[in-house]
């Protein structure tokens, strides 16, 4: 008999190569960026139809502002642009939009856009679509800590019941479930920054693929991998 193959709940992604993906063709870095935009639609689709709950993207770190002023210029631009074309989309196919991360350093105009879509979208069941802009995970935690500290002052805490189910809650990602699979594109042995309380007991899985390359049949190799692993949790 054939064995049912298991489909993450939460799927994280650093998605990481644009830039060796245009440089590998001669063309200006922004190029892979563009190319990349078409990626996260075609992962997001292909999540969706799956049964795949939560996906969380990595679209720009708390450190990606030390980036040449013309390329983040043009992140922000792929941004409003992707904000504009998705809304339809995601609301006809019932998926929630929820974004994580500092988001009042984002342009006027895109935090508007998000706050808009976030409300439109609360309510959809299919997938929930976290995207993770000027995010970082030493960020969160940071932010956490203060809020916590507030929360005591006010009285509405006591100091020595914090828990971490009560840490979780003052999380960018609270209510989301930590990720079972964890997938970095481009080969860096590394988390850069992303999700480091969430992915304590996350499966990793890093492709060589680049970002811009990385389409559904990439995605369901990384899931069959995923399905070789057993996770013990700590225990035997
Ligand atoms: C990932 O691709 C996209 C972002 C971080 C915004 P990169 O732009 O990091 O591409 P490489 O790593 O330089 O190839
Ligand atoms: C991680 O990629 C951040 C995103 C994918 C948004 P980077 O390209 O910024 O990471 P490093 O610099 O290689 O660690
Ligand atoms: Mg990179």
């Amino acid at each position: 008999m054939k064995k049912k193959v298991k489909i993450p709940q939460h799927i994280a992604i650093i998605m990481d190569g644009n830039g060796r993906w245009a440089k590998k063709r001669n063309l200006p870095r922004v190029f892979g960026h563009k190319e990349g935009a078409k990626s996260v639609r075609e992962i997001t689709k292909n999540c969706a139809k799956i049964g795949v709950k939560y996906l969380t993207l990595y679209a720009f770190s708390t450190e990606n502002w030390k980036r040449p002023e013309n390329e983040i210029k043009f992140l922000m631009g792929l941004l409003k642009n992707y904000l504009d074309k998705e809304k339809k989309i995601l609301i006809k196919n019932n998926i929630r939009l929820k974004v994580i991360g500092n988001k009042t350093k984002l342009p006027l105009e895109i935090i508007k856009k998000i706050k808009e879509i976030e409300r439109i979208t609360k309510n959809n069941t299919l997938l929930t679509l976290i995207l993770a802009l000027n995010y970082g995970a030493r960020d969160e935690i940071l932010n956490a800590v203060k809020n916590i500290a507030k929360d005591i002052k006010r009285n509405k805490i006591e100091g020595n019941k914090i828990t971490e189910n009560l840490f979780e809650k003052y999380l960018y990602t609270k209510d989301v479930p930590d990720p079972d699979l964890l997938i970095r594109t481009s080969g860096e042995m590394r988390i850069s920054n992303f999700l480091l309380w969430q992915i304590a007991y996350t499966e990793i899985y890093v492709t060589k693929t680049l970002w811009p390359d990385f389409r559904k049949k990439e995605l369901l190799k990384a899931i069959y991998d995923f399905n070789k692993r057993e996770r013990r949790f700590g225990g035997i």
